[in-house]
């Protein structure tokens, strides 16, 4: 692997330990993946950002980033935190946690990173360009630079993403490269045109190819119904990248003669459902996975005009501080039935400590709600989901 002068003297440690450190991490990474050489990024999305998931370790880490005078080169966001900054005591958080998790946010906010805290900045806070090579972590999230953007990033980790961050640069592997970005199957989709059908088709999808590069045809997915579609495949497979016919900016001229065709119609999608649900109650219904866009609070609010708070189950909605504060109609109506949570996810977030059974309408969260926070699951439509509260 080459590395230009500038980049070889941050190895030997010229611009001090933080960098040098960031350096060795993405020299290891484009060593192990066969990277000729760097690339320059214009952008990074950081995880391990929750405290619950990094823990005392991670918090070390970043001290350590901090203190060896790391700051970020590009403009650089955060993904979600273990709890609303302001609203945490709704969120059953214990205080040893809450002082943990400002910390980890005050050390990112030190190396410059802002700290917006949502696993959908490409819908606001940091938008990358078509083409442009950027760092990003978070699956849904590269997926949907990757694909409906066209930008370029790989399934970055939370550390090599900061490296990246702090560096400016990356090493040159995977998607950054034409030939990797390439359609691996054909899926020809007939499903319904709701959010929660694309997100099972996007589980019946990762869960069916694992990885690799599908090319969508029979559907038209917007913004909302490609991230919660993008979650699912990241989530159940490891995608992280797709075209659409007609819709993605990389499908046009792809040549897709010989590959595989798999068909997902009405039985594949029953399937996916299936299998996600365990649960028959709950006590915590969380939507916004990935984070609840304007579109869909307004969605949510109409279905609970005029209506009334019913049961014992919680529920929380979850979206970004933009668009929390870009809706304050629909937050006024949604809070009548539970908080509208900014920064925070019912993944990330410690719900363990407090709920054992949990509903959301995103298989992305379908899947990591049992393994990440020992919840069992009931996952359904938005619309069936509120009828167990209002
Ligand atoms: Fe976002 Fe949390 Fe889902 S980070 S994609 S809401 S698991």
């Amino acid at each position: 692997m080459e590395l230009s002068k500038g980049e070889q003297a941050i190895l030997n440690g010229e611009s001090g330990e933080g960098p040098r450190k960031a350096m060795e991490l993405i020299v290891a990474l484009g060593r192990i993946y066969g990277a000729e050489g760097l690339v320059d990024i214009t952008s990074a999305h950081l995880s391990g950002a929750s405290y619950k998931t990094i823990g005392d370790g991670g918090l070390l880490y970043l001290e350590d980033m901090v203190a060896g005078g790391s700051k970020v080169k590009v403009p650089s966001t955060l993904n979600p935190i273990g709890m609303d900054r302001g609203r945490w005591g709704e969120m059953h958080i214990s205080e040893d946690f809450a002082a943990k998790q400002l910390r980890i946010v005050e050390l990112y906010g030190k190396m410059g990173v802002r700290t917006t805290c949502s696993c959908t900045p490409y819908l606001g806070e940091n938008v990358p360009k078509f083409g442009d090579h950027v760092a990003w972590a978070e699956s849904s999230a590269l997926s949907m630079v990757n694909s409906m953007i066209g930008a370029r990033t790989n399934r970055e980790g939370g550390p090599g993403a900061l490296a990246a961050a702090i560096l400016g640069k990356t090493a040159r592997y995977g998607y950054h490269l034409d030939e990797n970005r390439r359609p691996t199957v054909i899926i020809d989709a007939s499903i319904g045109d709701s959010i929660f059908e694309h997100s099972l088709l996007g589980q019946a999808v990762g869960s069916r190819i694992g990885g690799g590069v599908p090319y969508f045809r029979g559907i038209r997915p917007d913004m909302d119904q490609a991230k919660t579609m993008a979650g699912a495949m990241a989530a159940s497979g490891a995608v992280a990248m797709f075209h659409v016919e007609g819709v993605t900016p990389e499908a046009k001229g792809q040549d897709v003669s010989g590959l595989e065709v798999i068909t997902i119609g009405d039985d594949e999608i029953r399937e996916a459902r299936e299998r996600l649900n365990t649960a028959d109650g709950v006590q915590l219904i969380a939507l916004g996975c990935p984070h609840l866009s304007e579109r869909e609070m307004k969605e949510i609010a109409g279905l609970l005009k005029g209506k009334e708070k019913k049961g014992d189950a919680e529920i929380w909605f979850c979206t970004s501080e933009s668009v929390r504060a870009r809706c304050p109609d629909e937050v006024s109506i949604m809070e009548r039935f539970g908080p509208v949570l900014a920064d925070t996810c019912m993944v990330v977030s410690p719900i363990e400590g407090a709920f054992n059974r949990t509903g959301t309408n995103s298989c992305k969260a379908g899947n990591y709600l049992p393994t990440l926070c020992s919840q069992k699951v009931m996952c359904r439509d938005i619309a069936d989901l509120l009828r167990v509260i209002s």
